[in-house]
Order: C-alpha cells, then structure tokens, then sequence
C-alpha cells in the first residue's frame, strides 16, 4: 500500500496547485521525439483541471549548467502537452520572478501553465531553501508525479515540499505501489530478467531480487564479468574487474536462498560493434580472444524464453545485447517477444533502455506496466529510499 496522500485526498477546487512532472524527453530539432512521459503525466493533469484547480506544471529538461540555455527550454514540450491535453497551456519564460507571479495571479480554476526548465536556476539541483521557498509561494499545494526524478533530492523534488501541503500524482503513487508491491507479493514463479552493460549499475538490484525471485537471468554486457566469476574465459567481452568478486558473492548468495541464476550457454560474437560486422555465434567456453560477446545466443534464447513462459511475474530490466545494431538485436527481441506472449503474468518493465528495446520491436502495449523512471526505480527497487517520494505528506498524518 502506498502510504502517502495523493492528489484525491486533498480539496483543489479553486486552488493554485504546483504540479512537478518529468518531462525530461528526448528532443532533436526542437521537436519532442517520444511523448511517452507527457501522456503518463495527463491522469494527474486531467484530474486536477477537472477537479477545478489553478494547474502550474514544471519540470527540468536535461542537464543545463544553473542558467538559461535556449536548448534546454520546455517550450516544444508544452505544445505536445496542449495537443494531448486538447486544451490551452500557457507558456511561462519564467520560474520564480514576477512573470511567473503574474501569470499565476491571472489563473482561473481549471486553467494550466507550465514553467520554464527549473534547471535553469542554479537553487534547483543545489536544493536551496530560498528558491524552493519561492517555487512554494507560487501555489497553495505541491503535487509530485515526476517519479522519473524523485531519487533526486532537488529544490523541485523534495525542498519545496517543506513549505506546502505536499501530496504524490497518481502517476508517481502507481509507480511506487507498482514496484513495491512486486517484490512484497509476486505470484509466483517470479522471473527477473536483468541486463545491460554494467554490473556496478545493478549489484544493488540484484542483491535485493536474490531476497525475492525463484529465477533471475542475466544478460547483456554484465553477463561476463558474472562468467570471468566462474572462471570462464571470455575473450576481449566486456568485464568490470573491481566488481568479478561482487559478482561471485551474488552467485554465492543466489545458491543459499536457492535462487536460480540462469547465464547465457551461447552468444553472438564479433570483432567490433559495427552495424555491418561480421558474427558468429560460439558457446559461452568458445569465445575467442580477440572476439566480444555482443548478444546472448540462439540457445540461451531457448532457455531464458522457456523460463520466462513460465512466470506468473515478470520483472525486465536492460536489453540482452547491443540492440540498437541489427547483428545483435536478435537476443533482445527475443526476450521482449516472450515477455510481451506471457499474458498470464504481471509483466513489469523497468524504464531505461528496455523500454527503448520494448518500442523498437513494437510491443510496449502488451507488457502489463512500463516505469517511466530509469534511475528512480532502480533505487527504489534496490531498496534506497527516494527523496521525492520521502519528502511528501502521508496518509495517516
Ligand atoms: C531521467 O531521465 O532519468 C530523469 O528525468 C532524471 O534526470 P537526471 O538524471 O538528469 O536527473
């Protein structure tokens, strides 16, 4: 159970409500490439326009250096935000000046604005009191949904919430109650497919799945340094030295829990990670030295597909092998295919790039829920406390 108030245990009617979103999105030319975090956004949106509160929306968009930088302006995204919302959103070139004051002293209920990048002041990230307090003086409620951004304990994230009532959007309280109750009271058999390049990016996800899967596979560039664990030899694939030993002890940990740890038998190889590179596909003992596995094997297919049938839950996170290249992409699709078959589990996608793999093949309408938070539910899955969500009000307060 979610146990902070969200947007419906408060009375908006008439009030300004300051709205925190993710709307961190890919842009190129201007324009907004995926709208996926926009459309997760509008229930709450929706909710609070039809509820007839003042909207004031605002988010960060990418990593500007604390001041105004044209590329970074949330403008594009506003004009995305008015086309699916089918309604008026007033842009604001401001955040915390009197233009923003103005703007907000002109609403009337049911109307919405949306601030320029909160990243443009420097109190943003630095998580200063004097700007979170002028985010606040804004608005009468804080509403946070940007789960996508709630491990950052940012001015807009977290601070403001000391100077206002402060409640979760329903995007960020399904998130949350989504991911949690996963790892509380999966049905079983629970399937953990884990990838991507990096152990040190995933130990803590692991460690904690270990305390709750019946299977976890492994996939993807952090597959070798769990083999060169085992002692296998794996040619010039990708390996993390310092973490061989974490990896080991994971191993370790899976055997006494008795947990299965299911590595790939066979992979894709080549010499380079070309699009038009020249493969081969080797067992996991045949990797040449100078060759790098760069996608699980038609086998391990086989194998992480039979599984994965077999699941009453599902979590995936992080693609099998270089995805975005056609030689390597096999894996990947592979593994979204069986996911995206198996309607009979709870399917949970856990953001980043195997939501980027999920659309490349066409199947993020057939996976039960796709987070809209990399990082943010990774912490929250590693059992790190998320600052956005912490700093808001709970329920029975
Ligand atoms: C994300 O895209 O993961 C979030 O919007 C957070 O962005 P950040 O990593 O720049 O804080």
């Amino acid at each position: 159970m979610f146990s902070k108030k969200t947007v419906k245990d408060v009375d908006v009617r008439g009030k300004r409500v300051l709205v925190r979103v993710d709307f961190n999105v890919p842009l190129a030319e201007g324009s907004v490439t995926d709208d996926t975090r926009v459309r997760a956004a509008l229930p709450t949106l929706r909710y609070l326009v039809d509820h007839g509160a003042r909207v004031i929306v605002m988010s960060h968009l990418g990593r500007p250096k604390g001041e105004p930088d044209p590329q970074y302006s949330l403008r594009p995204v506003r004009r995305v935000l008015q086309r699916l919302l089918g309604r008026n959103v007033v842009f604001v070139d401001d955040i915390v000046g009197a233009e923003a004051h103005e703007a907000v002293d002109r609403m009337v209920d049911g109307e919405i604005i949306m601030l320029e990048n909160v990243r443009f002041n420097p109190g943003e990230k630095a998580n200063d009191p004097e700007f979170a307090k002028a985010l606040a003086s804004l608005a009468d409620i804080y509403v946070n949904d940007a789960f996508g951004a709630a491990h950052r304990a940012h001015a807009s994230t977290a601070g403001v919430a000391q100077y206002l009532p402060a409640v979760a959007g329903l995007l960020l309280s399904r998130e949350v109650e989504t991911l949690t109750s996963m790892l509380t009271d999966p049905e079983r058999p629970f399937v953990a497919i884990l990838g991507g390049s990096k152990v040190s990016d995933k130990i803590g996800v692991i460690d904690r799945m270990l305390d709750c899967v019946d299977s976890l596979l492994i996939g993807g560039g952090m597959c070798f340094t769990f083999l060169v664990a085992k002692g296998v030899d794996v040619g010039r694939s990708l390996v993390e030295e310092e973490w061989i030993e974490p990896a080991r002890q994971m191993m370790e940990k899976a055997l006494e829990r008795d947990v299965e740890i299911m590595l790939p038998v066979d992979f894709v190889v080549a010499e380079a990670i070309e699009h038009d590179s020249e493969t081969k596909v080797v067992g996991r003992e045949e990797i040449p030295s100078d060759m790098m596995g760069l996608d699980i094997g038609p086998t391990t297919s086989e194998l992480f597909k039979g599984a994965i049938g077999m699941a009453r839950t599902i979590f995936w996170n992080g693609p099998m092998g270089v995805f975005e290249m056609k030689p390597f992409e096999t894996g990947t699709r592979e593994v979204a295919m069986a996911v995206a078959r198996n309607n009979r589990a709870v399917s949970v996608i856990g953001g980043g790039d195997s939501v980027a793999a999920l659309k490349k093949f066409d199947l993020e309408e057939r996976v039960t829920f796709v987070s809209t938070g990399g990082g943010a539910s990774m912490k929250l899955l590693e059992g790190t406390t998320l600052p956005g969500v912490e700093a808001l009000m709970d329920k029975d307060a």
